[in-house]
């Protein structure tokens, strides 16, 4: 640290699901860590050494670290006071799906008056092809000198602690001192570097995460195809994937949800003039999957669906987290209630007074559909005449006639 630090780095967004993680990981590997955010309500939890959301393994390490190298800051000027300032921002699209570049000018007119000449900034959150750029020749037509990095955070939400540890870290930035210092602190996680340029980051986080957007997409309308043509999609998938080496990382069908898959599908498609067919025609087939799923209970299994009553087991975005962000099960709720039926809605981990357990679900819903498959749903028994939608095939004590 240089003389007048205090920190070796200020995370801003530092209580979000990619902020806090990482902030924690880095104090734990014993740099004196800051975290700033402007949503105070998670303040208290982290001050109690409580994660204020799902994530594996983190609350012991808070626990640990949690006012000895890891501290709130206060104020964005705090940053004065640091080395490195890191940011994890969200960076949603807006109402007519596209990308908001607003929020992060806005952030850096802010950081502005408290920047010093030769401060490196990194930033971590997942940007629209260009957000670096601009943000560089922001700091530059206000003379400040900037070392201005970009390496996008990679983790799969929940077990960010365990992969921070071992995900080979991507490296861009617009000046050696930047790509030597952004090295520098990842490399103190104990993974390997890999460098780029800041556009080949930028475009390696979106490809990522689309990439794995369209293997959802094709898994569901595999789906589709099969349960249209009345076909058992799970058999068929078991006879695909089973001891067959290239069909292991062949995803099953299931809501393809969350924060960030759908979003970062649409800014590529946006970047690319709305020419993405592969990126367009994914987000049909994965945002449409709740509705077919509708469709099927009304023409295949014949329910009418008015005032039928329908549980939905499952309302997070994905296993075993509390996190409920894009979710589609929500999309699947709205859907049902538009055609008449009495939804009832369960979930392990997200806290909302008008769920029910899982138990009491099973009893009370002659229609069930798995919305994310929790763990704590291999446990779960449903009665013999229950309709059970499954895509993945979680519930496995059940005697109930299976819709697929
Ligand atoms: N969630 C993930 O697993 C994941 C994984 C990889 C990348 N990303 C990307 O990382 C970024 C952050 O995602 P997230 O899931 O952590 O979002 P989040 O909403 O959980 O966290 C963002 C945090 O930033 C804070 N914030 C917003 N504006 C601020 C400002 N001006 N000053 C200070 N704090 C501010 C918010 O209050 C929030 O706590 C996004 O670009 C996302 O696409 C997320």
């Amino acid at each position: 640290m240089s003389g007048h630090s205090v920190y070796d780095v200020i995370i801003i967004g530092g209580f979000g699901h990619v902020g806090l993680p990482l902030g924690i990981v880095l104090a734990d590997v014993g740099l004196k860590v800051g975290l700033y955010d402007i949503d105070t309500s998670r303040r208290a939890a982290i001050e109690a050494g409580r994660m204020p959301f799902i994530e594996h393994d983190a609350e012991p390490v808070l626990k640990r670290v949690f006012g000895r190298s890891l501290h709130i800051v206060n104020s964005l000027s705090e940053v004065n006071r640091a080395e490195i300032v890191l940011i994890t921002v969200g960076t949603p699209v807006d109402e007519y799906l596209n990308p908001k570049l607003r929020p992060m000018l806005d952030l850096a007119e802010q950081l502005s008056p408290h920047l010093r000449p030769g401060h490196c900034i990194i930033l971590r959150s997942t940007v629209y092809p260009g957000t670096s750029h601009r943000l560089k020749e922001f700091f530059k037509a206000r003379d400040l000198d900037i070392h201005l990095a970009y390496c996008p955070e990679r983790i799969v939400q929940g077990y960010a602690i365990r992969e921070l540890r071992k995900l080979p870290q991507i490296i861009s930035g617009f000046t050696d001192e930047a790509l030597r210092r952004a090295d520098g602190l990842f490399r103190r996680l104990g993974v390997e570097t890999v460098t780029v340029t800041v556009q080949e980051a930028e475009l390696a986080k979106l490809f990522s995460n689309a990439w794995r957007y369209i293997q959802f997409a094709i898994t569901n309308q595999f789906y589709m195809v099969a349960t249209e043509k009345g076909a058992d999609y799970e058999r068929i998938y078991q006879a695909m994937t089973q001891n067959y080496e290239r069909g292991q990382d062949f995803p099953r069908p299931g809501f393809a949800a969350g924060p960030c898959l759908l979003k970062d599908t649409l800014q590529l498609t946006a970047f690319c003039g709305n020419h993405f067919q592969l990126g367009h025609a994914a987000m049909m087939v994965n945002e449409g999957l709740p509705g077919f799923l509708v469709d099927h209970l009304r023409n295949d299994l014949k329910l009418d669906l008015t005032n039928l009553r329908v549980g939905i087991l499952g309302m997070a975005f994905k296993a075993d987290i509390d996190d409920i962000r894009d979710s589609l099960s929500y999309k699947l709720a709205k859907i049902l209630q538009f055609q008449g039926a009495e939804v009832s809605c369960s979930d392990e981990f997200v806290n909302n007074p008008s769920f029910v357990t899982k138990e009491e679900l099973a009893v009370m819903c002659p229609v069930l559909i798995v919305g994310v498959p929790h763990s704590a749903y291999r446990e779960l028994v449903v009665p013999a005449e229950t309709v059970l939608v499954d895509l993945w095939g979680v519930v496995r004590s059940r005697g109930g006639r299976h819709a697929e």
